[in-house]
């Protein structure tokens, strides 16, 4: 049987309403709202659920996969382990250990974590913090304020947070770099663009603000209300197939990326699907801090998806090592959240 809670628009999702007097299948149907509020690519949400009494079984949906923009699947498994990092924060915001198995079943590899509603914990008040701001997270695309640097201990932390799930976060304030990867940015977007089977995936996932779909990323995300929110979708979707709009998007990116106060490279050792999930899981950590500190974020992924440009982008930033995410930090304006689908639309 279906809870309330499951219904609902996750971004609704409210504390009071936790059932702490339910089985733990309802303790863990109530929970799912806050993994499924994390950010994916493309907000595809490739995420399935299967509860089980006391425990969670996160499955990977490949019928949502980007087989243009992420072919191997990669950055849906760190989109699921954005997912279980939330789900995780709340077991233990709402005073539950989070008792996790990344792939607990090697021959299937769409199951990619189950997680048990541990024994009674005790929360830190930071983690209280940084699960409230579950809520108040958005991926930012428009331009940050370039007089307001990142503070430095906040940083740190996200380093930490990085490590603390076996990834590694390194992070740049430096000009020179920061210009070598914006450059490296604007090469990725031109050569995305031009290429009409990206081009065609991305008019897919992109819907005017007033669209009833709960996935895909509304027109007004990217700062692109006139051509996207005053045309509706079919318009919408027709400029992005058919017109060269490489050259304009590639030289906003780059200028963008280089006017960011903060660039931050999230990688991994090795690029394996479990590294992915790891990797997933730190960004919910480090997404989570720094928007409970009032810092915005958001994604330069481009050259991360391209083969050629993947190694450039880890020779700039000095690492040795599988980049996964690049991320701009800084102060942006205030946004709206993307839709979500409801947890039972993701329930097994
Ligand atoms: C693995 C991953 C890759 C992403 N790549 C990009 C990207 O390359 N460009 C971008 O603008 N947003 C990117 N995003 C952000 C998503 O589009 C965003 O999370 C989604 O639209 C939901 O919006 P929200 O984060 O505001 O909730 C990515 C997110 C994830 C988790």
């Amino acid at each position: 049987m279906r809870t309330a809670s499951s219904s609902k628009n996750p971004w609704q999702a409210s504390e009071g309403d936790f059932p702490s007097l339910g089985t733990a299948s309802e303790k863990l149907e109530f929970l799912l709202q806050y993994a499924v509020l994390a950010p994916s690519s493309h907000n595809s949400q490739p995420w399935l659920f299967r509860i089980v009494g006391d425990h969670v079984d996160l499955y990977a949906d490949r019928t949502r996969a980007l087989p243009v923009a992420d072919p191997a699947d990669r950055e849906m498994l760190i989109s699921c382990g954005a997912a279980l990092g939330n789900l995780r924060l709340a077991m233990n915001a709402f005073g539950y250990m989070a008792e996790r198995i990344l792939m607990p079943q090697p021959d299937d590899p769409d199951l990619l974590a189950r997680v048990r509603l541990g024994s009674a914990y005790r929360p830190t008040d930071e983690q209280r913090h940084h699960f409230r701001a579950i809520l108040t997270r958005r991926t930012n695309r428009l331009p940050f304020d370039t007089a307001k640097q990142v503070q430095r201990d906040l940083m740190a932390a996200a380093v930490e947070d990085a490590e603390v799930e076996r990834a590694h976060l390194t992070v740049t304030q430096d000009p020179e770099i920061k210009s070598a990867v914006a450059a490296l940015v604007s090469e990725a977007d031109e050569v995305q663009l031009q290429d009409p089977r990206f081009r065609r995936e991305l008019a897919a996932w992109i819907h005017p603000s007033r669209s009833r779909s709960r996935d895909g990323v509304p027109g007004t995300a990217f700062g692109m209300n006139q051509i996207l929110d005053q045309v509706g979708t079919p318009a919408a979707s027709f400029v992005i197939r058919t017109f060269d709009v490489g050259g304009g998007w590639a030289a906003r990116d780059r200028q963008i990326a280089a006017g960011s106060p903060t660039l931050a490279l999230l990688w991994t050792g090795e690029d394996t699907p479990r590294h992915w999930v790891e990797a997933g899981q730190a960004l919910s950590r480090i997404l989570l801090r720094a928007a409970d500190a009032g810092v915005s974020a958001s994604f330069l992924n481009q050259p991360i998806e391209m083969a050629p440009l993947r190694s450039k982008l880890a020779q700039a930033m000095g690492i040795a090592g599988q980049p996964q995410l690049l991320l701009r930090l800084g102060y942006g304006p205030p946004l709206p959240p993307t839709p979500r689908r409801p947890v039972e639309d993701v329930l097994d």
